[in-house]
């Protein structure tokens, strides 16, 4: 099956990378793939923010937008997935060509600007989900909305009894205004919002906060103030960068988000400084491409990890091969459980 994959990575990687990404979602989907389920062994199963993982390597939002590879998603060795952002209306993003493949630097940019099918159509989906995997759901907003912070709360009522967990994304670089959300009055108004609409749900469930990684020291500080006192369960850190520093290639300078191996010290920094400012689990996401690299999140204060860029270089299999890699680290050190090396590192990082 490695082989099988490596020979489709280096064909993908000769056309166009959403075209590309189209056909990988369509490839799984017709059963090309690893299928044996998530690795999981008793030092890898953890649980964050009361989700019952059987590993804590989870598939980061943006890779299957619309919730159209579930199933075949939920074999591949990740231990839980993220799948939209959903906003409440569709939208189409924008214009072609809006992603790039940053090859010698192993990272991506794009600036789709939530291109999704809107909440109505990804809800259905989510009906019909693998009952035996953790899922969860990125809320973004239209880019025309009059009252962006109430589009989260709006996504979050109609699409909250399909899922596990839902994250409120206020770090995506390709929505006008949407990073100013992360401010101390605009963050506390909007996550109020949002814990009222899953006061409103039959089942409560974990929500997360996503942030950038492009915080300075003063910002981050103030957000997890707002944070500890929301009532949330947990944060993402990071999304995607807008830093170019250290880039090669043609499209070096595209507007949009960086994500991939170049935002991997970046986010792992913020990670360990925001772990010293809150009790609130952290998922750590930003360059992770290998089992070393996802204990170093953990070791810096992730309880989980998430990923994604790294897909595209080293394909599908990669997240079964990481947790599996992750289990032999955390025994080579003498952990008997993940949540024992959570934090354990964090000095190497502040
Ligand atoms: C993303 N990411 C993202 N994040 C989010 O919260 N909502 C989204 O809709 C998307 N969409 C998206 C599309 C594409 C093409 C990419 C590459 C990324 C960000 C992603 O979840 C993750 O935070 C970053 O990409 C950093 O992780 P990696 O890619 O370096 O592992």
């Amino acid at each position: 099956m490695r082989a099988l994959e490596n020979i489709a990575l280096m064909a993908l990687r000769q056309i166009d990378p959403e075209v590309a990404h189209g056909l990988a979602i369509k490839a799984l989907n017709t059963g090309l793939g690893p299928r044996g389920g998530p690795v999981t062994t008793d030092r890898l199963r953890t649980t964050v923010a009361g989700l019952s993982l059987p590993n804590p390597i989870g598939l980061a939002a943006g890779f299957d937008k619309n919730a159209t590879a579930l199933h075949a998603l939920a074999k591949t060795g990740f231990g839980f997935l993220e799948v939209g952002a959903a906003t409440p209306r569709p939208q189409q993003g924008n214009p072609r060509p809006r992603l790039y493949r940053l090859t010698q630097d192993r990272a991506s940019i794009n600036r789709f600007g939530f291109n999704n099918e809107g909440m109505d159509v990804i809800a259905g989906r989510l009906a019909n989900r693998p009952q035996d995997a953790v899922i969860g759901l990125n809320l973004g907003a239209n880019k025309d909305s009059e009252d962006k912070s109430s589009d989260f709360a709006k996504v979050l009522s109609h699409c909250g009894g399909f899922v596990d967990f839902v994250t409120v994304n206020v770090s995506s670089p390709n929505t006008e205004k949407l990073r100013d959300l992360q401010g101390k009055a605009a963050l506390a108004a909007l996550l109020a919002k949002v814990m009222e609409a899953r006061a409103g749900l039959n089942t409560p469930l974990p929500v997360f906060l996503k942030i950038a990684p492009d915080l300075s020291g003063d910002e981050l500080a103030e957000l997890a103030e707002v944070a500890n006192a929301s009532g949330i369960d947990g944060i993402i850190a990071t999304n995607t960068t807008l830093d170019r520093t250290g880039l090669h290639g043609p499209y070096r300078s595209e507007d949009g988000g960086l994500s991939g191996q170049p935002l991997f010290e970046k986010s792992t920094r913020l990670l360990a400084q925001l772990a010293g400012l809150t009790h609130l689990p952290i998922i750590g996401v930003g360059g992770v491409g290998s089992p070393e690299q996802a204990y170093q999140k953990i070791r810096a204060g992730a309880s989980a990890v998430q990923l994604y860029t790294a897909l595209v270089y080293g394909g599908i299999s990669l997240a079964g091969d990481i947790a599996g890699g992750l289990d032999g680290l955390l025994a080579r050190d003498g952990f008997s459980s993940v949540s024992e090396a959570v934090g354990s590192g964090r000095s190497d990082w502040t």
